[in-house]
C-alpha cells in the first residue's frame, strides 16, 4: 500500500501533483471557479481563519491571499487560543476552519464557538463525512485522498489550492479583480502540477543536503511574505519527524533576537524566490553569513544568479508566479524534513508522540 516508497510520507509527497491536479479540475472549470455562489464574499468586513499546525500555517499563507488580492481584513489564529479567547466576531464576517482530519477538538470547539456569531462558516477539510465538515454550513473537500503519515504534506497543498481558490473568488465578488485577471490567475494554478513534478526532480539533491543537516542540534528557517508560514511550516516538518530542534523566523525578526544563534553550526535554510521582496530577503541572509552562519539558499534561477555567492548549499527551484510560490516550496520543505528523519533512522510515518488525529485537546 506504500505504492513502492519506504514511508508513507515519501508515497504522499510524491502524490502531490496528481492530488492537486485533482482539485484543480474540481474548483476551476472553464466557467470559471467552481465555488457555492451562496459563498459572497461582497459584503463581509472580515474573515476568520482558524486551524492547528500545519493546517494552521495554511491558513497564514491564506492570509497573504485574501488581504492582497481581494482586499479584506483577515484574523488568523490557532484554534486552542482561539476557542478560549472567545473573541467578538463581526456578524457580516465568515469563518473558515481548516482541517485534514476534520476531527481536531480545538478545531472543531472553534467552529462551535463560532455558530451563531458569524454569516457563514465553511470547512476546508479532507473527509468529507467528519464532524468540522458536518457541522459547518458550507463545506469544501480538499480531495488529497487518505493522508497517512502523521506529517501532513499532500494535504497542506492542497488546503492552499482550495483556500487560493476563496481568495480568487473574494476578489471577483469585491471587485478587485477583473475577469481577464482571474482567467491569468487560474492559468497560474494550472500550472502548479507541472512544476511540482520538477520540484520533486530535486529528491537526490535535497537527499544528500539533509545528510548534513541531520548531524545539526538546531536549525532556522527564513522567509518573508508568504514565505514566512513556509519557513514556520519546514521548522514544524523538521522537528516533529527528524526530533533536531527547529525554529522559523520572519527574516525581518532576525536582528531582534534569533541572530544571536547563529554560528558555524547552525543550518539557516532561506526560502527566496526571485519575487518583490528578494533583495530584502537576502540582505538578511547575508547578516547571517556575516557572523559565520551555514546558509542552505532555496531559491530559482535568477536569485541564484544574484545571491549565491558565500551560501553554503543552493537549492534550484523552476521558476513560478510570485503569488503561488508557497506551494510550490513547500515540497522542499517536506523533502528536507523527510531526508533529515531518514538519515537519523527515526520512525518516519509515526514520529514518537504524536497521533494523525489530535481528538482530545
Ligand atoms: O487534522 P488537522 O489538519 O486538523 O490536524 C492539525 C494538526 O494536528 C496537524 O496539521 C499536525 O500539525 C501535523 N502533524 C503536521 O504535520
Amino acid at each position: 500500500e506504500k505504492g513502492g516508497y519506504k514511508h508513507f510520507m515519501a508515497k504522499e509527497i510524491a502524490e502531490q501533483p496528481a492530488v492537486l491536479g485533482d482539485a484543480l479540475q474540481h474548483y476551476l472549470t472553464d466557467d470559471g471557479l467552481n465555488l457555492p455562489s451562496d459563498l459572497d464574499f461582497s459584503n463581509i468586513s472580515r474573515l476568520t481563519l482558524v486551524a492547528c499546525g500545519t493546517a494552521f500555517y495554511a491558513c497564514s499563507v491564506a492570509k497573504y491571499w485574501f488581504e492582497s488580492l481581494a482586499r479584506l481584513p483577515v484574523e488568523i489564529d490557532v484554534a486552542s487560543e482561539f476557542r478560549y479567547r472567545e473573541p467578538p466576531l463581526p456578524t457580516d464576517s465568515y469563518a473558515i476552519f481548516v482541517s485534514q482530519s476534520g476531527e481536531t477538538a480545538d478545531t472543531l470547539a472553534a467552529l462551535r464557538y463560532c455558530h451563531e456569531k458569524v454569516a457563514k462558516t465553511v470547512a476546508v477539510v479532507n473527509v468529507p463525512s467528519s464532524s468540522i465538515a458536518r457541522e459547518s454550513d458550507i463545506a469544501l473537500p480538499i480531495l488529497a485522498g487518505v493522508e497517512v503519515g502523521v506529517a501532513s504534506t499532500k494535504a497542506f497543498t492542497c488546503q492552499l489550492l482550495v483556500l487560493a481558490s476563496l481568495a480568487l473568488k473574494a476578489a471577483r465578488d469585491r471587485g478587485h479583480m477583473t475577469e481577464a485577471e482571474l482567467k491569468q490567475h487560474m492559468e497560474e494554478l494550472r500550472i502548479l502540477p507541472g512544476l511540482l513534478t520538477r520540484a520533486l526532480d530535486l529528491d537526490e539533491t535535497l537527499n544528500i543536503v539533509s545528510n548534513d543537516l541531520s548531524e545539526a542540534r538546531d536549525v532556522l528557517f527564513l522567509g518573508r511574505g508568504a514565505m514566512y508560514p513556509l519557513a514556520l511550516e519546514g521548522a514544524l516538518k523538521l522537528k516533529e519527524i527528524s526530533y533536531i530542534h527547529a525554529e522559523g523566523y520572519a527574516s525581518g525578526e532576525l536582528k531582534h533576537g534569533p541572530i544571536a544563534l547563529i554560528d558555524s553550526h547552525t543550518p539557516v535554510i532561506v526560502f527566496a524566490p526571485h519575487d518583490p521582496l528578494f533583495d530584502k530577503t537576502v540582505s538578511n541572509m547575508q547578516e547571517v553569513m556575516a557572523r559565520g552562519g551555514k546558509v542552505l539558499l532555496v531559491s530559482d534561477r535568477k536569485g541564484l544568479e544574484i545571491a549565491s555567492e558565500g551560501v553554503w548549499q543552493t537549492v534550484q527551484m523552476p521558476e513560478v508566479p510570485d503569488l503561488f510560490a508557497p506551494i510550490l516550496y513547500a515540497v522542499p520543505a517536506q523533502l528536507i524534513a523527510y531526508h533529515t528523519a531518514v538519515a537519523k533512522g527515526t520512525d518516519v510515518d509515526q514520529p514518537r508522540n504524536l497521533a494523525k488525529s489530535v481528538t482530545v485537546e
